[in-house]
């Protein structure tokens, strides 16, 4: 279990590594095509041989490879923060539209926020990771947010966890009134980028 541990979390560094190099030639293409970096800021992380087994303990998993596998779909992350909200699509749709990335759930928490303002594109994507013994699908999850999106989601992760989830109701509502501000300055943002830039797009070259 040990051995297969390790090459279970070897392999999902392996696919955080293909995103991220993936993201990096969307970066770089993109502002060599347009003068402009739609990428403020990229981190990734694989989650701990701990971690994976408090999570199967909490969702009373069964604690096999093969359970964990199919179930935890978060062992490896990426979360790209970007400018605007539209290059939060364009960036989703460069990277899932690719030939050797296949969708296995999207979710467009900013079109529908969380009922606490949580906003965020998710995606679970799985990749083949070329091993010696040939290809091994790895699923990652990404998340792609502006750098509103994402000052306010680590905020609200901070204050979750110093409540041990159960936020007091008065610091809920300003969470969400902060939730509602920050999407506001979003669509302010990206109309003044508009006016200067124009619809710049990842493919209209
Ligand atoms: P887990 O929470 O990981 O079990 O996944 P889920 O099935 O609820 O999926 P979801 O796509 O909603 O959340 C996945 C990840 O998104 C979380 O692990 C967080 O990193 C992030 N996330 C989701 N909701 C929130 C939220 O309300 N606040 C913050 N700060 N992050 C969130
Ligand atoms: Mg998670």
């Amino acid at each position: 279990m040990r051995d297969d541990f390790t090459r279970l979390i070897m392999e999902h560094q392996f696919a955080v590594d293909e995103i991220l190099t993936k993201v990096s030639i969307l970066r770089t293409e993109f502002l060599h095509l347009h003068r402009y970096n739609p990428i403020e800021h990229v981190s990734s992380r694989v989650k701990s041989p701990e971690s994976i087994l408090d999570k199967v303990s909490r969702r009373g998993l069964e604690p096999s490879l093969s359970a964990i596998k199919e179930n935890i779909t978060d062992i490896a992350g990426i979360r790209i923060t970007c400018s605007f909200i539209s290059d939060t699509y364009r960036v989703l749709e460069a990277l899932t539209s690719q030939s050797d990335v296949r969708v296995i759930a999207m979710k467009d928490y900013i079109a529908d926020p969380k009922p606490n303002g949580y906003r965020s594109l998710h995606a679970i994507v799985e990749i083949p990771v070329f091993l010696s013994t040939g290809p091994v699908p790895v699923t990652v999850e990404i998340q792609i947010r502006t750098i509103a999106m994402d000052f306010w989601a680590s905020l609200e992760h901070k204050i979750f966890y110093k409540y041990d989830g159960d936020v007091p109701s008065h610091l809920a509502t300003d969470l969400k009134n902060a939730a509602t501000i920050a999407g506001s300055l979003d669509r302010q943002m990206e109309e003044l980028h508009t006016e200067v830039h124009g619809a710049t797009s990842l493919d209209d070259a």
